[in-house]
């Protein structure tokens, strides 16, 4: 049966292949809603959690149906998520929250660098040492289940959509490691993590039905207007979007959730074929799928689709309709949906739960809240549960992501006499340094919301206290004997530039962009005046550095060339301690390193057209023509120059590659997986896993400056298969701390997967035939190294 199934499906799909736009069509055929034909295999636990598997199973065998309905099903709480347990057998409640900058939203807990801005280091092991760090903060809250972190919904297919920055880069390998990292960074402090949201959900508007209350776009009557549809075709599902899942997977992540569009025209949390076929199927998941809040949109289509908790349940006052509980109940009694079912959503639930030990060890007590929400119940208390090494860590990373775009001489400051500092984006908030995280459209309708260290929205984290820039910058002002003056306005400021600016040796400008969950930005610009104010900054200053805090991709074209613009800076979203990573960065104390995780185009129109639909109809679409084309490949393949490349980012010193060497002798097993999927693929050289190493790449990295400096030295393929891109990222290196004049080894390791592409006709990876091209170098568009491999046949 299931050979046939696979065969039916090969065949709609090789149909299909005479277009993109043939096939996502034709994948919308496959019925992906029908939970009888997409079925999961039954859970056994897996490589990792098979004794937690023989626990949970004699657990749920103990339980009544109301019992093992509760453990599925939210209630109003404490949390932003509330399970209810079942007390008679010592099970729960477990307490759910918001991730993935932080514990949310909790006070007296840490407000960590954004996601983007983590990705922007390169750095593996500040990723997982992030995830690491806040695992401990919630576990300490008393959270089973984190909801974080962001693992490649969004991906970044589209510029403007409101939460890139609480994701990684917008390339499925480099995502895939940072899943893989921040999945096992929080699981290794005992927290649940939740890999999100599944899949492909790669826009803000239209993304659910309940638009005209809890989004920002009013359309339709509440529940008229359908989710956005994300249609793409099965090559790009397996070779883009599926990808990193297929990482946080491996990581043994506890929990995926299902995210508010439909995927080819079936809802998402209602999906049997993204759920049962390829997340529990394909990739082996053992967890359990938790919907987004207001994702699960009926109670049949959910269960059979593949959805195991159903979020928020009858919590947040019923606002999304209250989903099972009582009816799903009576669904399993009159037999719609199997008893069977059930069970297994409970497994799912109870495995993760046993095996990271939360059923041997009591959680402290959930004692916070402390922002108003008619959501939660609020109680008094408040537990600080920070670490000291904590603060330091998220200074590590605002430094190490701050990326260097322009230098001219500006940077590093050196001794400056007199500094001038420009623009609000320098200082607090007039209203507290949380006022424009909490809601998310009350920030930036004025002039005075200060440094943006965090995005809005569900993704925010309630800092503790934020380092601005001025604070650090005075600091040092103060210890170098330096003159600092601050205009903290960001308009109707000429005057007084006008007589500043001109006595300063150097201008230090801050500008902004804010983005937040449930909007798309309306456009790639500054957010208002602040163009204006590098305007005037050059006029008055030869010696201007602009910093920017943002969240993806600003136009800059307005000013970038101007020679008096002497250095520019991309220091993301950098959490708590934003101006004392800066200004490490400013004064040369770490030498910058961080590099682009996305591509930076001169305009919104090179990038691939149409990435956000808001036509107001009732069923909007979005087709991903551009399929696995995303990023840096649609750049490359369409020869578009942009302002920087992908992976591109400045040092204050030089790096050059040599003695590029591939060593097959390096071929290992996998090594890494936590749990192992089940992907097709076609073996190579007696392989037994789509992971196993098959080769590795060496190449030396001389330091031929003058100030010691890490160097991100990245590798990216040519795979011989038509229809593929120029070049794909493979592997990256982070080799850190080099000296003036001195030389490291970068290494990458090539896996089978690395290698393949995806056979819509076989439904298989399989390493193609021919030569491929390997190119080293420090980003992907500077590849000095290259060398060839083809497979032995
Ligand atoms: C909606 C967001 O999409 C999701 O990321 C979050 O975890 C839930 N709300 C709960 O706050």
């Amino acid at each position: 049966m299931k050979l046939k199934l696979d065969v039916l499906l090969s065949l709609a799909i090789a149909l299909s292949s005479s277009s993109a736009f043939a096939q996502w069509l034709d994948v919308t055929s496959l019925d992906s809603g029908n939970g009888t034909k997409w079925s999961a295999p039954p859970v056994n636990g897996g490589k990792s959690w098979a004794e937690a598997y023989a626990k949970a199973s004699a657990l749920v065998a103990n339980m009544t149906l109301p019992e093992k309905v509760n453990m599925t099903t939210g209630i109003p709480g404490r949390c932003v998520g509330n399970l209810g347990g079942v007390p008679r057998l010592n099970i729960g409640p477990l307490c759910l929250e918001d991730g993935p900058a932080g514990v949310r939203p909790v006070h007296g807990v840490s407000q960590f660098p954004a996601g983007l801005a983590a990705a922007a280091t390169w750095d593996e092991e500040l990723i997982y040492n992030r995830s690491l760090h806040m695992g401990q903060e919630f576990y300490d809250q008393g959270v089973h289940i984190a909801l974080a972190p962001v693992t490649g919904g969004p991906l970044g297919r589209a510029p403007r959509m409101g939460r890139n920055w609480e994701g990684w880069f917008a390339d499925p390998y480099a995502t895939g490691v940072a899943s893989y990292a921040s999945v096992k960074g929080l699981q290794d402090s005992g927290v649940a993590a939740t890999a999100k949201h599944y899949v492909a959900y790669e826009q803000e508007t239209f993304r659910n039905q309940y638009g005209n209350f809890t989004e920002s776009y009013a359309v339709f009557p509440p529940g008229e207007q359908r989710s956005i549809s994300s249609n793409l075709d099965d090559k790009t599902t397996h070779e883009v979007y599926l990808w990193s899942f297929a990482e946080s997977v491996r990581a043994g992540t506890a929990h995926v959730m299902c995210s508010y569009n439909e995927v080819n025209q079936t809802q998402a949390c209602h999906n049997a074929y993204t759920q049962n076929h390829l997340l529990k199927k394909e990739l082996g998941f053992q967890g359990s799928v938790i919907s987004d809040w207001g994702g699960q949109h009926d109670n049949v289509a959910a269960a059979l689709g593949g959805m195991d908790v159903s979020m928020p349940g009858s919590g947040f006052g019923g606002l999304f309709g209250v989903m099972w509980g009582d009816v799903l109940v009576e669904l399993v009694q009159n037999g719609t949906v199997p008893e069977e079912r059930l069970d297994d959503m409970v497994l799912r639930i109870l495995m993760p739960w046993i095996y990271l030990g939360q059923d041997q060890k009591q959680l402290p007590d959930v004692v916070f809240n402390g922002v108003g929400s008619p959501f939660f119940n609020a109680t008094s208390g408040y537990r600080d549960v920070r670490k000291d090494e904590t603060a330091t860590l998220i200074r590590t990373i605002g430094s190490n992501g701050a990326t260097l775009l322009k230098n001219t001489g500006g940077l590093p400051l050196g001794n400056p006499q007199r500094i001038a500092v420009l623009g609000n984006d320098a200082t607090d908030n007039d209203l507290g340094q949380n006022a424009c995280g909490a809601g998310a459209s009350s920030c930036p309708s004025d002039n005075l919301n200060g440094t943006m260290s965090m995005g809005g929205g569900s993704g925010y984290a309630y800092a503790p206290y934020i380092v601005t820039p001025l604070d650090a910058l005075k600091k040092r002002a103060i210890q170098t004997g330096a003159e600092i003056s601050a205009i903290t306005l960001d308009s109707n400021v000429d005057s007084a530039v006008q007589s500043l600016l001109p006595t300063a040796d150097v201008t230090l400008v801050f500008v902004h962009a804010w983005a937040t969950e449930g909007f798309d930005r309306k456009d790639i610009e500054l957010d208002p005046h602040m163009d204006d104010l590098i305007a005037s900054a050059v006029n008055f200053s030869s010696n201007v550095v602009v910093v920017m805090h943002i969240p993806g991709v600003v136009d800059i074209e307005k000013w970038i060339d101007n020679e008096n613009v002497t250095a520019v800076v991309a220091a993301w979203y950098p959490g708590q301690e934003s101006g004392n990573g800066l200004v490490d960065v400013l004064y040369g104390d770490v030498n910058p390193s961080g590099k682009l995780p996305f591509t930076w185009a001169k305009s919104l129109d090179d990038y691939a057209p149409g990435t956000i639909v808001d036509d107001p109809v009732l069923a909007p679409q979005s087709n991903f023509t551009e399929g696995i084309f995303i990023d840096y490949r649609w750049f490359d393949s369409k020869n578009i120059t942009p302002r920087y490349e992908f992976g591109f980012g400045l040092s204050y010193t030089t790096f050059e590659y040599s003695d590029i060497a591939i060593d097959e002798s390096a071929a290992h097993p996998d090594e890494h997986a936590i749990q192992e999927t089940s992907e097709p693929f076609l073996e190579y050289d007696g392989s037994n896993s789509l992971y196993d190493v098959l080769f590795s790449v060496t190449a030396t990295v001389t330091n031929t400056g003058n100030v010691t400096g890490s160097e991100v030295a990245q590798l990216y393929l040519s795979i011989p298969e038509d229809d593929q891109p120029p070049r794909v990222l493979r592997g990256f290196n982070k080799v850190k701390h080099i000296e003036a004049g001195a030389s490291a080894t970068a290494t990458f390791e090539l896996r089978i997967k690395d290698l393949s592409v995806w056979n819509v006709v076989n439904q298989t990876w399989y390493i193609p035939n021919g030569e491929f091209k390997i190119s080293v170098g420090s980003s992907s568009r500077s590849l000095p190294l290259t060398a060839t491999w083809s497979k032995s046949s």
